[in-house]
Formats: structure tokens, sequence, C-alpha cells
């Protein structure tokens, strides 16, 4: 996809961190926006600070894990603009911790947006873009997490290397049919965004209600480990701009931090030649 003027993009998880950044970058571009969140507020700070840079747009307050939201939030893109020319699945939450002692709703609310949202907005939106037949891209937000495995983020990783695995699958699927949908999928390492304060997110239906895992020390070193690789990450600043390259240059996989192409190297090695996984291997 290379021109982006006047064409509308679509940004789960806009509120903060690289929702925001998208969005402001695809103002930059002169898009129209259609930002959602699950947090109100959040995604209607980022839609002002893109109308001061001139753009024209709406916000959604949604949770898109759930089908029924994402379908709402399709059709409400289309009753504005009339086509989705760029859909970025980008909400997420990164939950830590063992599996034996990690709640099993943390791993069903974890598929549910890391990789359930992809899947739903997928489904939805790509009809629209094949009747369209225009250039369109969709990007979907995984992580590096999603090419590496390491100790203590079981749940995220399940969830990363999904959002991989689909991401790869569909764009074969696209391929098959020579449509003109490009796709990439987003492996970025630690950046420093609002990712470690991701229970002001926990929706409803998963709770934490009595559970006493979430008082505990196990829990509560989880968040620190969460805050410390957040706070410590990257800057922020290029990251809407090295993806909407990314996006122009239709590539698909878009790595941002090389410290870990060894770690990727090693992973394969180890399945070629059927070697365990070496927690050893891992930097801490
Ligand atoms: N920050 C990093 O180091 C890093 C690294 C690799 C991948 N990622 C991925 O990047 C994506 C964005 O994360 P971020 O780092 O910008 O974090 P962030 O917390 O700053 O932003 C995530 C946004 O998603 C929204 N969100 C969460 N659940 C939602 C739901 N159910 N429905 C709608 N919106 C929801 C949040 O309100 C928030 O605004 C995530 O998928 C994350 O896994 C982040």
């Amino acid at each position: 996809m290379k021109d982006f003027k006047g064409k509308t993009a679509l940004i789960t998880g806009a509120g903060n961190g690289f929702g925001a950044e998208f969005a402001k970058e695809a103002a930059l571009r002169e898009m129209k926006l259609v930002l959602v969140d699950i947090d109100g507020e959040d995604v209607q700070r980022t839609l002002a600070a893109c109308k001061e840079m001139g753009a024209e747009g709406i916000a959604l307050e949604l949770d898109v894990s759930l089908y029924e939201n994402v379908k709402k939030m399709v059709s409400t893109a289309m009753e504005a603009y009339g086509s989705i020319d760029l859909l970025i699945n980008n909400a997420g939450i990164a939950i830590g911790g063992v599996i034996w002692e990690t709640p099993v709703q943390d791993y069903d609310w974890t598929l549910s947006i890391n990789v359930q949202a992809q899947v739903y907005a997928m489904h939805e939106v790509i009809p629209i873009m094949l009747k369209q037949g225009s250039d369109c891209h969709i990007v979907n937000v995984a992580s590096v997490a999603g090419v590496i495995t390491s100790d203590g983020l079981a749940a995220y990783h399940m969830s990363k290397h999904a959002s991989v695995a689909l991401s790869e699958s569909v764009l074969m699927d696209l391929q098959a049919i020579g449509a003109s949908i490009g796709m990439s999928v987003y492996c970025p390492g630690f950046v420093q965004t609002d990712l470690h304060h991701y229970e002001r997110h926990r929706p409803e239906r998963f709770a934490k209600g009595d559970d006493s895992y979430y008082k505990s020390t196990a829990y509560q070193n989880v968040l620190k480990r969460a805050e410390y690789v957040i706070t410590t990450g990257i800057p922020i600043d290029s990251v809407g701009m090295s993806v909407f390259i990314a996006i122009e240059e239709n590539q698909f996989y878009i790595l941002t931090h090389p410290k870990y192409f060894p770690l990727i190297g090693t992973r394969c090695k180890d399945i070629l030649e059927g070697r365990i996984p070496n927690i050893e291997n891992i930097p801490r």
C-alpha cells in the first residue's frame, strides 16, 4: 500500500502506546481514522491529538475481544467512511507467570484479546477489502515473543506465536486468490508503553474475584517484572514511522530488536537439530 491520503485506517488499542503512535502516523499521512479502545477516555485523547494535526476521525469505546463488538466496530467504520483500507490489529495485553500458578482465566483473557480479536477483525474486514479491490493492508501486532520463547511468559508467548502463525497463514490464503491485500506482522522487543498496566483493561468476564493468587508475592513479582522490562525498553518515538514504512514497502516480518536475532536462530536450530530448548540460552 503506497497511497494513504483520504483512505481509512481502523486501529485497535489506539488509546495508548503503539496504537496511539499508529494513529498519529496515519493522521500525518492524511488518512481518515477509526480509533478503537476498551478505554474511552484514552482513545478520545488520541483522537483529539490527531484532530489537532488536522485529521478527520471517530473514536469508539469497545472491548474488541468480543465478536459482537468487532462486528459493531466494522459496521460503524463503514457507515462513517464507506471503506476500510488499513486494518491495524494492535490491542493486546501481556500477562506473565507460570502455568501452574496463573489462573486459567488469564490464559483465556490473553487468547481472547491477543489472538481472537485479530481473528474476528480479519474475518469481518477482509471480505470488505476484497470487494473494494483496491490496495489494502493489514498489520497484526504480535511481538518478538511470537518467534522465540522464554521462561515466565507462557500465556504471552502462546498468544504471540498464534498471532504470527495466523498472519502467515492468512497471507498465503490471500496470495492463493491473488488479492491486493498486503500483510505485515509486527514483532518488536520491549518498548516503553503502558503495557505493564494491563490490569486496568481487564474485562468484567475475567474479573479477579477473590482468587488469592492476585494477592500473592508470585503475582506481585510478575507485575514488578512487567514494569521493569517495559520501562527499560526502547523509546517509542520511531515505532509509528517504521511500521508505516514497512506497510509502504509491503514488508511482512517487521523486527525492530536485532539483539533477539541470535535467539530466533537458536530456536530454529533447536527444532531442526532435535535439541531440547535450554533456559541457559535466554539472556537475563
Ligand atoms: N510495549 C512492548 O514492549 C511490546 C512489545 C511487543 C509487542 N507489543 C504488543 O503491542 C501491542 C500494543 O501494546 P502497547 O505496548 O502499546 O501497550 P499499551 O497498554 O500501551 O496499549 C494497548 C492498548 O490496547 C488497549 N486494549 C487492551 N485490551 C483491549 C480490549 N479488550 N479491547 C480494546 N482495546 C484494548 C488498551 O486500553 C491500550 O490502550 C500489544 O499487542 C502488545 O502485546 C508490545
